[in-house]
């Protein structure tokens, strides 16, 4: 699947779904306050699973910000927040919608983790992002995250660890055929091209993060769906 392909799905799933698509588990006919509140709820339990380091005198960064629902939670926490994300259609909403001067946005060309607002922070945070990215996509996620981290900076992020079975990757192949046949939705997503979910197991994710330099400090979460990884700059 190519960038193109997938920078095209994130931007449809805005404009065919709609502001409930950044999160499967947001009603359809949800309003903007309560996409909100279920970032905040989202990061709550975040934070609960891996006891990330918070303060208003930390800047953090979150990868894949879509909306900018998780990164409006992040500021009750952090002083400064900037989001980034690959799909221009969702950066420009996010802009729009935010109404916090310490939160700002910006699109990443999906290479690298370079955000030009900042140089340093101490905390990377995503969610529902990197199993979107394949193996080598994101270990230079991973190098540029270790370059961004102040020293005792954190790294969290969660990951669906769910392996990729065969019934997954029929439901890929008929998206296609609907898409094909003139069928632009199901399930609430666009159909066309662009969508894949790549599995990362606990031992390649802990081996790439120590290689780099970090210190993996938990890899843990309630389901397979729903795994945290805390790893710090030391
Ligand atoms: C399911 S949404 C989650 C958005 C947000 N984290 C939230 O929970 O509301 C996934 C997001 O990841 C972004 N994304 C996918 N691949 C990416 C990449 N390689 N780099 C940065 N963002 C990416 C998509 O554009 C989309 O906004």
């Amino acid at each position: 699947m190519s960038q193109a392909a997938s920078i095209e799905w994130w931007n449809k799933s805005l404009d065919e779904v709609g502001i409930h698509s950044m999160d499967k588990l947001v009603s359809a006919d949800a309003n903007w306050s309560t996409v909100l509140q279920s970032g905040r709820d989202d990061l709550a339990r975040a934070i609960s699973i891996t006891g990330m380091t918070c303060g208003m005198d930390r800047t953090a960064v979150e990868v894949g910000c879509g909306l900018g629902r998780m990164s409006t939670a992040l500021a009750e926490h952090f002083g400064r927040v900037v989001g980034v994300d690959i799909a221009p259609r969702l950066i420009e909403e996010a802009c729009r919608r935010n109404e916090l001067p310490q939160v700002t946005f910006e699109v990443a060309d999906g290479v690298h983790l370079r955000p030009q607002a900042i140089t340093e922070c101490d905390t990377i945070f995503s969610y529902e992002v990197f199993y979107y990215i394949n193996p080598d996509g994101l270990t230079t996620y991973f190098r540029d995250a270790f370059q961004l981290l102040r020293s005792g900076g954190q790294f969290v992020f969660q990951l669906n660890m769910e392996p990729v079975r065969w019934k997954t990757r029929l439901s890929f192949l008929f998206r296609r055929v609907l898409y094909t046949c003139g069928i632009k939705h199901w399930r609430g997503w666009p159909t066309g091209a662009g969508y894949r979910r790549y599995h990362h197991s606990p031992e390649w994710l802990s081996r790439t993060l120590t290689e780099i330099g970090f210190r993996v400090d938990k890899i843990a979460g309630p389901t397979a769906r729903q795994q945290w990884v805390v790893a710090s700059k030391s």
